[in-house]
C-alpha cells in the first residue's frame, strides 16, 4: 500500500467522517501555489485550503512575522490581559472601513458568526435576525441556524435557534427569481414579512454572504444589496455581512460590500485574515460594538502568532487587488472560452470564480466530481460548491502561468465530460 492510502485508512480509523472530501490528496508541503503531496506529486493550487492562504504557501514575510513572534510570546489571552499586536491588527483592520471600528476576534469563521449574532441582539435589544435561503455560515448552532446550502448541515441537529427566519437569496436559478429578482425578494420581505410576520422593530439584524460561498459563488444584483441597506436603515436593523470567504482581498476588493457600494454594521472575517493561522474578526461600527464587560470573550481569540500573520496580511493584500481583478479575468477568459454545454455560466469576482454544470436544466452533480476528481488527477486542486459549481479559490498571488494551466486543465476536464 502506497503512502496516502495507509494514511487514509488510519485517517478513517482514528477520526469522526464528517466531512466530505472530494479527492483522496495526502499533503506533505506546499509553496507558493503548489502543493505537494505525500508521494511527491505536485498540484497547482486552485483552492488555496478553501479560501484561507491568500499570499500563498510558505510565505517568507509571514513566516518571519510569525517566529519573532514565537520567540516573544505564544499566548496570553486578550480574556483579562493586553498586547500591542492586537491593538495593531485591530487599527489597521478599521482603517479598511467606511466607518469608525472596532474589533472583536475569534478563531474562526463560525464564531465570528455567532459573535455577530450576540452583538447584534444584545445592542439592539431585539431577538430576531433574518437570513437568507442558500446560505453558509458555519456549523455551530447559531450559525448553521442560518446555513442552507445543503440540507444534510442541519437536518440531525433541531432544534436550531429561534427567532430566526430564511427569506430568498437572488439566486436567477431561484424559481421566483424569472424576472425582477432583487424586487421580488425585497417586496416579499418587506411587505410580507415585515409587515405580517414579524415586528421589524423585533428584528435585530440581516445576516448574508455578500457573495454566496458555499452556496455556489451566487453574486447578488447591486440593487437587492442596496435595497436592502435601505430596508435596513429604515427599521434600526443591523446589516450584518458575512466576509469569511469573501473578504481580505478575496474578490479583487478588500471587502465584496465594496463592490456594491453599501455599508454593513458589523462584518465577520475569517479565513484568509490570519494567513493560515486560525484566527477570524468581527469588524464593527464602534456605537454598534458595546457588549458590556464581561458578556462576551474567548480564551484564544486573537492569539498572537495569528495576528503576527495578519498583520503581514493586512499589509500585503492591499498591494494585491489589481493583480487579482488581472489573474481571475485570465482563469474567466479561458473558462468562457470552453463549447462545453454543461457549462451554465461562469461567473466571479477577482479570484472568487465559479463554473456553474448544468444538464437539462438541473445541476449536474456527477459531472462535478468528474471533473474535480480528473482535475486532482491531472494535477489541479479545486473543490465544489452548490450543487455543481466548480469553485475556483487561488491564492491571491499566484502567477499567471500556474493559473491559465490550472484552469486550462480544469475547462478541458469540463469538455471531456
Ligand atoms: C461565508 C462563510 N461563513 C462562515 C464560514 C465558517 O467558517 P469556519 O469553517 O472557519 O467556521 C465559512 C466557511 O467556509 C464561510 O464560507
Amino acid at each position: 500500500m502506497n503512502k496516502a492510502l495507509s494514511i487514509i485508512e488510519e485517517d478513517s480509523k482514528y477520526l469522526m467522517q464528517s466531512f466530505s472530501r472530494w479527492y483522496p490528496l495526502v499533503i506533505e508541503r506546499a509553496k507558493g501555489s503548489l502543493v505537494y503531496d505525500v508521494e511527491g506529486k505536485e498540484y497547482i493550487d486552485m483552492n488555496a485550503g478553501i479560501g484561507v492562504m491568500a499570499l500563498g504557501h510558505g510565505n517568507e514575510k509571514v513566516i518571519s512575522a510569525v517566529q519573532e513572534q514565537m520567540s516573544k510570546f505564544f499566548h496570553y489571552s486578550l480574556t483579562d490581559f493586553y498586547y500591542d499586536l492586537a491593538v495593531r491588527v485591530a487599527r489597521k483592520l478599521v482603517s479598511m472601513v467606511p466607518f469608525q471600528g472596532k474589533v472583536f476576534y475569534t478563531n474562526s469563521g463560525t464564531e465570528s458568526v455567532e459573535a455577530s449574532l450576540k452583538i447584534a441582539r444584545g445592542h439592539t435589544r431585539r431577538q430576531y435576525v433574518i437570513g437568507f435561503t442558500n446560505s453558509f455560515h458555519g456549523r455551530t448552532f447559531g450559525s448553521m441556524s442560518f446555513t442552507s446550502s445543503k440540507y444534510v448541515q442541519r437536518s440531525m441537529f433541531s432544534p436550531l435557534l429561534p427567532s430566526t427566519l430564511l427569506v430568498p437569496y437572488p439566486d436567477r436559478h431561484n424559481p421566483i427569481c424569472r424576472d425582477d429578482c432583487a424586487s421580488a425578494i425585497l417586496s416579499y420581505l418587506e411587505d410580507w414579512i415585515l409587515r405580517k410576520m414579524v415586528d421589524p422593530n423585533d428584528v435585530a439584524g440581516f445576516l448574508l454572504e455578500p457573495i454566496q460561498g458555499e452556496g455556489g459563488i451566487v453574486i447578488p444584483p447591486t440593487e437587492f444589496m442596496q435595497g436592502l441597506e435601505k430596508i435596513a436603515r429604515k427599521h434600526g436593523i443591523l446589516l450584518i455581512l458575512d466576509e469569511v470567504q469573501t473578504g481580505i482581498g478575496r474578490t479583487g476588493r478588500m471587502f465584496a460590500f465594496e463592490h456594491f457600494n453599501v455599508e454593513p454594521d458589523l462584518i465577520c472575517l475569517a479565513k484568509a485574515l490570519g494567513g493560515g493561522l486560525p484566527l477570524g474578526a468581527v469588524v464593527g461600527r464602534s456605537e454598534v460594538m458595546d457588549l458590556p464587560k464581561g458578556s462576551h470573550a474567548n480564551t484564544f481569540g486573537g492569539n498572537p502568532l495569528a495576528l503576527a500573520a495578519a498583520e503581514v496580511v493586512l499589509e500585503e493584500v492591499p498591494l494585491l487587488l489589481s493583480r487579482v481583478n488581472e489573474r481571475g479575468k485570465i482563469i474567466m477568459d479561458i473558462l468562457n472560452s470552453t463549447k462545453s454545454k454543461y457549462i451554465d455560466e461562469v461567473r466571479g469576482k477577482g479570484l472568487m470564480i465559479g463554473v456553474d454544470l448544468r444538464k437539462q436544466d438541473k445541476p449536474f452533480e456527477e459531472g462535478l466530481e468528474r471533473v474535480l476528481m480528473n482535475s486532482f488527477t491531472r494535477g489541479v486542486l479545486a473543490i465544489g460548491a452548490g450543487e455543481s459549481v466548480v469553485r475556483l479559490l487561488p491564492p491571491l498571488v499566484i502567477e499567471d502561468e500556474l493559473a491559465s494551466r490550472g484552469s486550462s486543465i480544469i475547462k478541458q476536464e469540463i469538455e471531456n465530460l
